[in-house]
């Protein structure tokens, strides 16, 4: 959530919103279901077939392939064009300031291994080894480090998949992992949707169970669409859930029958400031069942609140997998003054132990607490997992119809009210009506964004019946 001065009103405006400028990521998809969301005055660019060239009339200077990356970037960004144009004017806080962050030596000039410096590598190794609390030590060999989670999404679905291969990836997922998977890899994602019901077999809304994993591999298949492997955002955005050590399990094991690779995004690992979560990195497990297939990715944009920075790390035990990623990095590398300060920082525990993790954590736990307080006065449903930086919030009631264009026009009046919000679409959620809010923000600027909720949804007639009984409520109530 942000604050911002408004240009006409002369009063600051909020935005409750995306923490990236990726954030509300356009939902391309791989229009498995000819369903890709869009804004409904926008055009889609159709899939002729893999492959084949789409054609876009706003350019001469641009390849097919340069008009349609170019018709991504104009058709997602409105929502932070805006919240830029009228930015709130606040001291900039410096994040490295410390004076040996400043190092400059004449090897860090050079060209070194595409994988990233030794140096950055073992810092890597040891940080993930102790955060993810793996039985035994991670590996240098095994990290590639790179400009963040985005290139990495592109650079591993490029050296996976064929053109036009899918990976699964359930439904309501962070909708930029779409275009970060299609723009150079030509590589579709197959949505596994999940629901907000609970149902006997299913404990929790949105949860993923490993028959729809079966279902969603199904039916690409007989779409013909060869699927490549899985991908997992733990912790989960926009959900803020968290999966299970069981869960994991069951979805490795799920991928290793069809021999799925697994990628596992956990860009909010040090994210989770609830602790009775229970949260479970991947490589925390004892034996994965297959590690040749198996690759996770973290980044400094969430946790250290740096997405500016562009770094990022991939673990993988898979050699031809972490050369061929190291390959790309002679486009998606980091500058050797950036890995330098990076491994002062990863290499400053004490600071991130004693200091940073517990105020940043302090911090989120009271943003949620004071957003899920308010949301529950105006009485609306909510989930939350107590890790990221977000609350999946079900506004079903305020949509006069459940459908897509409804919701639309709710996230424009809110927008009008200067409150960036990210609508259900964007995530590829296949009910109408669920926005995620943003609350990891200062609180006036919280309040603010509150009060400006408040008003336009107090604005609204409550024109829909309350809609299925769905038992939405803090996930944390009900976790196992
Ligand atoms: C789940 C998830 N993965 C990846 C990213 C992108 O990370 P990066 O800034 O490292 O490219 C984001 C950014 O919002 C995200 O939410």
């Amino acid at each position: 959530m942000f604050t911002l001065p408004g240009k006409e009103s002369g009063t600051p405006t909020t935005c409750a919103g995306p923490a990236s400028t990726q954030d509300l990521g356009s939902s391309y998809g791989d229009c498995l279901e000819g369903e890709c969301s869009r804004k409904p005055d926008q055009k889609l660019p159709e899939l002729h077939g893999v492959g084949d060239p789409v054609m876009f009339s706003d350019s001469s200077y641009l390849s097919s392939r340069g008009r349609m990356i170019k018709w991504f970037w104009d058709s997602a960004e409105e929502g932070y064009r805006t919240y830029h144009m009228d930015e709130y004017d606040e001291v900039k806080n410096p994040s490295l300031t410390q004076s040996d962050m400043q190092w400059v030596e004449p090897s860090l000039l050079q060209y070194a291994d595409w994988r990233g410096h030794l140096f950055l590598r073992e810092e890597v190794a040891k940080f993930l080894s102790f955060y993810c609390k793996s039985p035994a030590p991670l590996k240098p060999e095994n990290v590639v480090v790179l400009n963040g989670c985005a290139s990495l999404f592109s650079a591993l679905a490029t050296v996976l998949c064929e053109v036009g291969e899918a990976f699964l990836i359930p439904t309501p997922y962070y909708g930029a992992i779409t275009q970060h998977v299609y723009l150079y890899g030509n590589v579709r994602l197959a949505y596994v949707y999940l629901d907000s019901e609970v149902t006997g077999t299913d404990t929790r809304p949105f949860q993923l169970t490993v028959k729809k994993l079966e279902m969603a591999l199904q039916e690409a298949n007989s779409k013909g669409v060869k699927v490549k492997g899985l991908i997992l955002i733990n912790p989960q955005n926009p959900l803020g859930d968290v999966y299970s050590l069981g869960e994991l399990q069951e979805y490795l094991v799920f991928a290793k029958r069809h021999q799925l690779h697994v990628v596992v995004d956990e860009v909010y690992m040090l994210s989770v400031f609830e602790e009775s979560v229970g949260y479970r990195s991947i490589l925390s497990l004892e034996r994965l069942p297959d590690p040749q297939r198996t690759h996770v990715m973290w980044a400094t944009s969430k946790d250290f609140g740096m997405s500016g920075l562009r770094f990022g790390t991939l673990y993988t035990e898979n050699q031809d997998v972490a050369t061929a990623v190291a390959s790309l990095c002679r486009y998606h590398g980091l500058s050797g003054l950036v890995q330098y300060q990076m491994a002062q920082l990863l290499r400053d525990r004490d600071w991130i132990n004693q200091v940073y993790l517990p105020e940043n954590h302090a911090r989120l736990k009271a943003a949620h607490a004071y957003v899920s307080k308010e949301l529950r006065a105006l009485g609306i449903p909510f989930l939350s997992g107590g890790a990221g930086f977000f609350i999946w919030v079900d506004l079903r009631k305020y949509l006069p119809e459940a459908t897509f264009e409804e919701e639309m026009l709710l996230w424009r009046r809110f927008l009008d009210k200067k409150v960036l919000l990210s609508f259900g679409k964007a995530f590829e959620c296949k009910e109408p009506g669920w926005f995620r809010f943003v609350f990891s923000d200062k609180a006036h600027r919280l309040r603010l964004g509150m009060q400006r909720v408040r008003q336009v949804l107090e604005g609204e007639a409550q024109v829909a019946e309350d809609p299925a009984p769905c038992k939405t409520q803090e996930l944390s109530d009900q976790r196992r």
